[in-house]
C-alpha cells in the first residue's frame, strides 16, 4: 500500500471542480500538492484555501496545450518537492453540439459543429493530457519516483449525443492506461508507475451545474441514486486507487448507477 502522507500530487485543472477537490483530499491526508490551472484567479483562490487548511502547496499557471508549460509544471514539482507521486491531468472542457443539425422544417443541415469547437476540446482534453503525463512520467522515471498516473475519463466515453469532441477524448482516456501499462511493463517500470483512469458520471461542478435547470433535472432523473456525484467522492476514489497498488491499467467508473450507453 502507498500512503498519501508526504507524497506529491501534480493536479492540472485544480483551480476548481474535481481537481480542487482532489487537492483538498491530498492536503487533508498529509500530501503535498502542485496546483496547476490556466485560470490565474482560480489558482490564487485555490492556493489561499489549501494553505488555509495547512497544506504544503505550490501553484503553477499552466496551459496544458503548451509543451513548455507542461515541462515547467513537472520541473516545478521536482524543484519544490523533489518527487512526483500522483499525476492527475484533470484540466478539461466541453463544447457541445451536434456534428450536423438538420432544420426541423426543411430537413436540411443548418448548423454543424465548428472545427474550432472540435479542436479546442481535443487540444485540452487529449493533447494536454498527453503532454502532462509525458513530462511528469519522464521526471518520475529519472528521479526514481513511485506512484500513479490517474487520468479522468467519463461515462461520456461510451458515446454521448452532442459530444463527438468530448466523448472522443474521454474514450481515449480509457485506452491510454492500457497503452502506458503495457509500455511500462515492457520497460520494467509497471510496478513503480501505474496508470489508470477514473470515469465519473455527472459530478456537481461548474461544468455540470452551469446547465439550465430543465437539463439538470433531466440528468438527475437518469441517475439511480437520485443526485449528482460529489467532487469529493471522485477525489476519495483517486486516493483509494493511489494507495492500492493492485489497481493498474484499468478504468474505474463512479456514476451512481447511471444506465450507460447512447439513448439517442
Ligand atoms: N463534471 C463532470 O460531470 C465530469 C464528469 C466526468 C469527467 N469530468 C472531467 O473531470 C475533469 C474536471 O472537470 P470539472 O467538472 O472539475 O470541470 P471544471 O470546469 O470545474 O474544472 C476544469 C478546470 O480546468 C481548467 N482548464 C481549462 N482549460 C485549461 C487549460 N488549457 N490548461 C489548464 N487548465 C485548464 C479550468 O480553468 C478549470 O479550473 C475534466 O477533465 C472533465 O472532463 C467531469
Amino acid at each position: 500500500m502507498l500512503q498519501i502522507k508526504d507524497s506529491v500530487a501534480v493536479i492540472t485543472g485544480s483551480g476548481g471542480g474535481i481537481g480542487l477537490a482532489l487537492a483538498k483530499h491530498w492536503v487533508e491526508n498529509g500530501g503535498k500538492v502542485v496546483v496547476a490551472d490556466v485560470a490565474e484567479k482560480l489558482l490564487q483562490e485555490a492556493e489561499a484555501e489549501l494553505k488555509g487548511m495547512g497544506g504544503d502547496v505550490v501553484t503553477v499557471a499552466c496551459n496544458v496545450t503548451k509543451e513548455e508549460d507542461c515541462a515547467r509544471l513537472a520541473d516545478t514539482a521536482i524543484e519544490t518537492f523533489g518527487q512526483i507521486n500522483l499525476v492527475a491531468p484533470f484540466a478539461g472542457i466541453i463544447k457541445d453540439g451536434m456534428m450536423v443539425a438538420p432544420d426541423r422544417e426543411s430537413g436540411k443541415v443548418t448548423k454543424k459543429m465548428a472545427l474550432d469547437a472540435f479542436k479546442a476540446v481535443v487540444d485540452i482534453n487529449l493533447t494536454g493530457v498527453f503532454l502532462t503525463i509525458r513530462e511528469c512520467a519522464e521526471r518520475m522515471i529519472n528521479h526514481n519516483c513511485k506512484g500513479l498516473l490517474c487520468l479522468i475519463s467519463s461515462t461520456g466515453s461510451l458515446g454521448t449525443a452532442g459530444q463527438i469532441n468530448y466523448s472522443s477524448t474521454k474514450a481515449a482516456m480509457s485506452v491510454i492506461p492500457k497503452v502506458i501499462t503495457a509500455e511500462f511493463f515492457r520497460k520494467g517500470l509497471a510496478d513503480r508507475i501505474r496508470c489508470v483512469a477514473v470515469a465519473p458520471g455527472y459530478v456537481g461542478t461548474p461544468m455540470v451545474k452551469g446547465m439550465n435547470q430543465k437539463a439538470l433535472d433531466y440528468i438527475i432523473g437518469q441517475v439511480p441514486i437520485g443526485r449528482l456525484i460529489e467532487p469529493q467522492e471522485v477525489a476519495t476514489l483517486v486516493g483509494d486507487i493511489y494507495r492500492n497498488e493492485a489497481m493498474a491499467g484499468e478504468v474505474f467508473f463512479i456514476h451512481g448507477g447511471l444506465r450507460l450507453g447512447s439513448k439517442g
